[in-house]
């Protein structure tokens, strides 16, 4: 028998994947950036054991046994399984290929609500299998075949996920552009507006997007391919506001294709907008105050939920702003969508 047990943090992108050009392999439309959170907050946390004592493949998630049939899994178990092949060739002494496998995962968040649990989940399994076949070399690539940002998480830090140009998806791969501290002291707080399932997942969401949305054509072809160029320049010089103001941008385009798909995918809610106003107007204090050094930034993924990157200097400042403004007993404000807003201040890093 063995047994391998991993947790993965979840990445939050600061410009974000959203189109797919090839469905199967998960292929994007472009590049993206995201920041891994660190290994002791938000995290996906997963067994695999191989046992030839075992009669069938399992899979629980969350506590609750799932069926093992899911195509994505299955993709990333014949790529590992590819993988494991070519090193037996090499000499590998046990038959361990042909054992069978059990899967046990859960996340220490809510899952499927627009807080990167599939980025977390995927990462950690292929790291898992990866470790239990004894796989070298990059495992983005097949973290990517389980979810697109599941890639990102493979590594710490600020990452960066080349689209890549081969058809075959093989240069379509996750590396690391920066360390956890490259902007120094920096906090994460995620403010829960809602922890339910979403009712359209991040991968239809996209394809509908995709299909029927003419503002995407704009986004893929020139916004988002500018908007990376001064990203990667913001990052370089860091230069702190200026990566503010192009999250901020990125999010806000990504939920413009979403209300520009047809029938309309809307993730945000009232209580998002009024983060984002929150945000805003704070940061217009900061800009009168000559303090632009202490700007915060917010991000939406694909769910009401707001992620702030904070300066630590200000992260007290701001949670009492946003518990004063998003009050979590209160029932008759919008506050009354604010299922106790949670807060994590988190250092980055892996
Ligand atoms: P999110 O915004 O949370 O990433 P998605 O719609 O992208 O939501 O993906 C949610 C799906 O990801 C879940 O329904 C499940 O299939 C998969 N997933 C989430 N967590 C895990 C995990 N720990 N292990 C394996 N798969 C997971
Ligand atoms: C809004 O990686 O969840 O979080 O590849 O279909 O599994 P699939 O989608 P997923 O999409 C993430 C979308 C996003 C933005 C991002 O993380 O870049
Ligand atoms: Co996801």
């Amino acid at each position: 028998m063995k047994t391998v047990t991993c947790t993965a943090p979840v990445n939050i992108a600061v410009i974000k994947y959203w189109g797919k050009r090839d469905e199967k392999l998960i292929l994007p439309l472009n590049d993206s950036i995201s920041f891994t959170l660190s290994q002791d907050d938000m995290c996906a946390k997963t067994t695999v054991t191989i046992s030839p004592k075992f009669t069938e493949d399992k899979f629980w998630l969350n506590g609750k046994e799932e069926s093992l049939e899911n195509p994505r899994i299955q993709n990333c178990l014949k790529e590992i399984r590819r993988r494991a092949s070519k090193r037996k060739l090499e000499g590998s002494a046990e038959d361990i290929l042909n054992w069978h496998i059990h899967i046990c995962s859960a996340n220490n968040f809510p899952t499927a609500a627009g807080l990167a649990s599939s980025a977390a989940g995927y990462a950690c399994l292929v790291y898992a299998l990866g470790q239990v076949y004894g796989i070298e070399g990059d495992l983005s690539s097949i973290a990517r075949q389980g979810s697109g940002s599941a890639c990102r998480s493979i590594y710490g830090g600020l990452v960066r996920w080349h689209k890549g140009e081969l058809e075959d998806g093989t240069d379509s791969i996750a590396r690391p552009i920066a360390p956890a501290d490259h902007f120094p002291n920096l906090r994460v707080i995620i403010c829960v507006a809602n922890s339910e399932r979403k009712k359209t997942g991040s991968t239809d969401g996209m394809r509908q997007t995709v299909q029927t949305s003419k503002l995407m054509q704009h986004r893929i072809k020139e916004s988002v391919v500018s908007r990376m160029e001064s990203m990667i320049k913001a990052i370089k010089d860091k230069n702190w506001p200026a990566f503010c103001d192009l999250t901020m941008a990125d999010s806000n385009e990504m939920h413009a294709v979403c209300q520009d798909t047809f029938p309309p995918c809307v993730y945000m809610t009232d209580t998002s907008h009024a983060v984002a106003n929150l945000v805003h107007q704070y940061n217009d204090l900061k800009i009168s105050q000559r303090d632009i050094n202490h700007k915060v930034c917010y991000t939406f993924d694909a769910g009401p939920n707001a992620c702030l990157f904070v300066p630590g200097a200000v992260v007290e400042e701001v949670l009492a702003l946003l518990l004063f403004a998003f009050p979590p007993s209160s029932s008759q404000s919008p506050a009354e969508y604010v299922r106790g807003i949670q807060a994590h201040p988190v250092t980055l890093s892996k």
